[in-house]
């Protein structure tokens, strides 16, 4: 960063910036501290693209179409570096007003979004209910973007209705980010669930080079074609191909893809497979995705929850789990305390990627520390 735009004062110029002192670490099981994968293995003390992050300044972001692999990895190497460092002393989001617009029910994305925006001095206006709002009697989504334009800088939507983002998109003057639009997508959901991975195997974010026996076989407990973050995920890591051996969809429909992932799967060249009998394949596995809760119809329903994990299943040592949450019995607390467990480490992380989305769309490059890695 130059000095120019800088408003911080010489003495934090050339200083290591400090531990980030905000976010405790996790207590990694006994055994297993690879599950505390250290965020400054992806920095490698290489610079961190400032115009590839800059493109999205005042920007929508709105489905996994949005990113190419390259900004998937910048934006977690940049939230990997607000994770080693403390930055709320620079206060980069202040005189910035975040609208969180929740119109369906959330713990960790509306809360995460929330304390990503307020550890960096931003203020909130935080709707966590469409109860609360004009929709109770009978008010569009459109006129309701309409009033965020003049209360807001951003707006972070979650909605059950699919169509609702082209509804608000119509009247809103300011950048909306999708967070989670009925059964269609959850794009932070899905950086979210890469920079964890990311952080466990940095050489995800290098071109593939070695044995291609090496490359990961995901698994797929859930159903990508109804379940808006298992979705953004699978399309987020056709992104990262070279490094798939292959992909299994592990369920009891004929087609829990439909006809759209169907073909970008194809299109990928990855192998894939739908498999019913997960005892085939479990132990095969190398990353696990897991979900059972759908949002259909505009209420909640659990889908092939007859396949679940716990301690005793026969993973591989080596396999990760990850889960978007909330959980059901699919996954079951005994392997909380196993080295299968990153999805502590990916909702835990999830904080960091929203600050990084939040500073690249309002654009607060200018607001970072002198030695930020940013070039
Ligand atoms: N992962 C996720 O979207 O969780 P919430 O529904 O709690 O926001």
């Amino acid at each position: 960063m130059t000095k120019e735009t800088s408003p911080h004062s010489k003495e934090n110029d050339e200083q290591p910036l400090p531990p980030n002192q905000v976010t405790k670490p996790l207590t990694p099981p006994d055994h297993t501290d690879t599950l505390r994968p250290n965020p400054k293995e992806l920095l490698n003390g290489a610079p961190i693209s400032l115009a590839r992050l800059k493109k999205f300044a005042g920007q929508n972001i709105l489905s996994v179409d949005d990113f190419t692999r390259e900004d998937v990895i910048e934006f977690a190497r940049f939230a990997a570096f607000l994770e080693a460092v403390e930055i709320a002393p620079y206060h980069p989001l202040d005189g910035k007003i975040v609208i969180t617009a929740f119109f369906e029910a959330s713990t960790r994305t509306r809360t995460s979004f929330e304390s990503a925006t307020l550890r960096l001095d931003g203020k909130i206006i935080s709707i966590p209910d469409a109860a609360i709002t004009g929709v109770k009697k009978g008010e569009s989504i459109g006129d309701i973007g309409e009033m965020f334009n003049a209360y807001g800088d951003a707006v972070i939507m979650r909605h059950t209705e699919t169509e609702a983002l082209k509804e608000i998109l119509g009247n809103l003057r300011i950048p909306l980010i999708n967070a989670g639009n009925g059964s269609g997508e959850h794009p932070t959901q899905a950086l979210t669930d890469w920079y964890a991975l990311l952080k466990w195997r940095p050489n995800l974010a290098q071109p593939f080079a070695g044995d291609p026996a090496e490359r990961l076989h995901l698994g797929i407990m859930g159903t990508p074609g109804t379940m808006r973050a298992v979705k953004s995920f699978l399309l987020m890591s056709l992104l990262f191909k070279d490094h798939l051996r292959k992909v299994t969809i592990v369920s009891e429909m004929a087609d829990p893809l439909g006809p759209e992932l169907k073909d970008a799967i194809t299109d990928s060249g990855i192998e894939f497979e739908v498999q019913a009998d997960m005892s085939a394949i479990v132990n095969d596995l190398d990353v696990v995705y897991m979900n059972s809760i759908a949002l259909l119809g505009g209420s909640y329903r659990t889908m092939d929850r007859k396949y679940k994990l716990n301690a005793q299943s026969e993973l591989k040592p080596s396999a990760v789990i990850l889960h978007p949450l909330a959980r059901l019995d699919e996954l079951d607390k005994s392997l909380d305390e196993t080295a299968h467990n990153l999805y502590f480490t990916q909702a835990h992380g999830s904080v960091f990627v929203r600050q990084a989305l939040l500073l690249a769309v309002l654009d607060r490059f200018h607001r970072l520390p002198e030695n930020s890695p940013l070039q």
